[in-house]
């Protein structure tokens, strides 16, 4: 009886052991965040030129050679998933437009362990796929929309048309891809008048619908004075001085794989994309969208809302839908910042607004093991900076929003 209790006690043990060994400890970053939450960037390109993102004509576009196959970002994702990160989400440019995306998202949809797969899409080619992408394990759907009226859609997307897009929400609410998300990019001058339209919809709709800050990402030529004067004209506090390119975002560190202050060339040499000055001017902040939806609709509630990201949630009293804000410069989003992204040309990025990367493409292709490929992710999060500092300076300029997927 002893010697089987003994038995038994020990292969509890082992067993325990094994468990204990093959759990999937979480990323966590050197500020103690957990990285849990993977942004792929499946292609650079995309079906509209937003004044915002890209330029009217010539925008940039990596070689075909560089951009990661299928089988690349799905053995990268599974990697990504075995170190703990359960949440997905395809980004652009416009994933849609990449051909054959749906057996993309078959691939990352059949991986085990994954909790949250997620598109974020203009929304043009949204109706064609939305049943196939349901089927494939999508969860749900984040739509960039700016505007509700046909001719500012071409002011400001300059591709494409409205009605689409609308067609494409709506299928995707038909196939379950929810909760739905909707982006708007709020700009002085193209849409600010339009908040309260979008805030009604929420009254019958089951939305969520989140007004963005314009954000500094490669704002080009024509104004070259750090991000600090446009925030001090919204705070009346003393600000600490310019510091452009000295400010050190990143910890000290010997690796090589990790390059600092990465800049893909021809990002700069663009036209045809509103310039720093015109960005701006067009610079909206979440205290004025909100004071104009409060104005009309009275003080918003509180709304808990699953979130994986920097949007904070609200709603009308009464309304089906909620009203959510991503304040990236009058509001403190990187504290509880939990991602990564991966660029469509294979690099791996701690943080969308400082301009340090890994190169995972080289190492695939190298023949580089899964153990080798999941230390660079490893690096890649021990090098993520605490914040972005856009307001001591720091300017990222080493790609575009559109070659970064947001
Ligand atoms: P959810 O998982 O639905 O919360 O998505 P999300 O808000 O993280 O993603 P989405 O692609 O819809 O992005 C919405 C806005 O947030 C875009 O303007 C993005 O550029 C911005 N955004 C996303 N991730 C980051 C980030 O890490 N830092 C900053 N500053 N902005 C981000
Ligand atoms: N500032 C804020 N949001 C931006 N997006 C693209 N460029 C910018 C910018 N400069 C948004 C798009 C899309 C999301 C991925 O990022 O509208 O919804
Ligand atoms: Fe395309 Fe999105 Fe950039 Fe608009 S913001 S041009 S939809 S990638």
């Amino acid at each position: 009886m002893l010697i089987q209790n003994s038995i038994k006690y020990s292969v509890f043990w082992k067993t325990l052991c094994v468990l204990w060994k093959a759990r999937k400890m979480p990323l966590i970053d050197s500020y103690n965040r957990t990285i849990d939450y993977l942004r792929v960037s499946v292609t650079d390109r995309c079906n509209f030129r937003c004044v915002y993102c890209m330029p009217e004509e010539g925008a940039p576009v990596a070689p075909k050679e560089s951009i990661l196959t299928y089988e690349e970002i799905e053995r990268l994702v599974k990697i990504a998933v075995s170190l703990g990160m359960t949440k997905v989400r395809l980004t652009g440019g416009e994933p849609l437009v990449r051909k054959d995306i749906e057996l993309l998202m078959q691939k990352i949809g059949a991986i085990p362990g994954l909790r949250d797969l997620s598109i974020t899409t203009n929304g043009m080619l949204l109706e064609r796929y939305a049943e196939s992408f349901a089927k494939s394990g999508l969860n749900r759907v984040n739509v960039s929309l700016d505007t509700l009226q046909q001719d500012r859609f071409i002011r400001i997307a300059r591709r494409g048309n409205l009605d689409e897009v609308l067609k494409g929400i709506d299928a995707a609410s038909r196939f379950g891809l929810t909760p739905i998300k909707i982006n708007c990019v709020v700009m002085r001058g193209y849409n600010e008048d339009e908040v309260v339209d979008f805030a009604k919809l929420t009254l019958e709709k089951e939305w969520d619908i989140r007004f963005i800050e314009l954000m500094p990402i490669n704002w080009s030529s024509g104004d070259d004075s750090p991000i600090t004067s446009l925030m001090s004209s919204f705070f009346p506090v003393d600000i600490k001085p310019a510091a452009k390119n000295i400010i050190q975002l990143f910890a000290d560190t010997d690796s090589l794989s990790f390059r600092k202050n990465f800049h893909l060339s021809s990002a700069n040499e663009q036209t045809g994309q509103l310039d720093a000055s015109q960005m701006r001017n067009a610079f909206v902040p979440t205290s004025e969208s909100r004071a104009n939806i409060e104005h009309r609709f009275g003080i918003l509630e509180p709304a808990e809302i699953i979130t994986n990201g920097p949007a904070r949630s609200y709603r009308i009293p009464g309304a089906k839908g909620t009203i959510s804000f991503i304040s990236q410069l009058t509001n403190d989003i990187c504290v509880n910042c939990n991602r990564l992204r991966l660029t469509a040309d294979g690099q791996l990025r701690p943080c969308l607004m400082a301009d340090g990367e890994v190169d995972l493409r080289s190492s695939l292709r190298s023949r580089a093991s899964d153990g080798e490929i999941a230390s660079l992710f490893e690096l890649t999060v021990r090098h993520k900076p605490f914040e972005h500092r856009l307001e001591d300076g720091n300017a990222p300029v080493g790609r575009n929003m559109s070659q970064l997927g947001g």
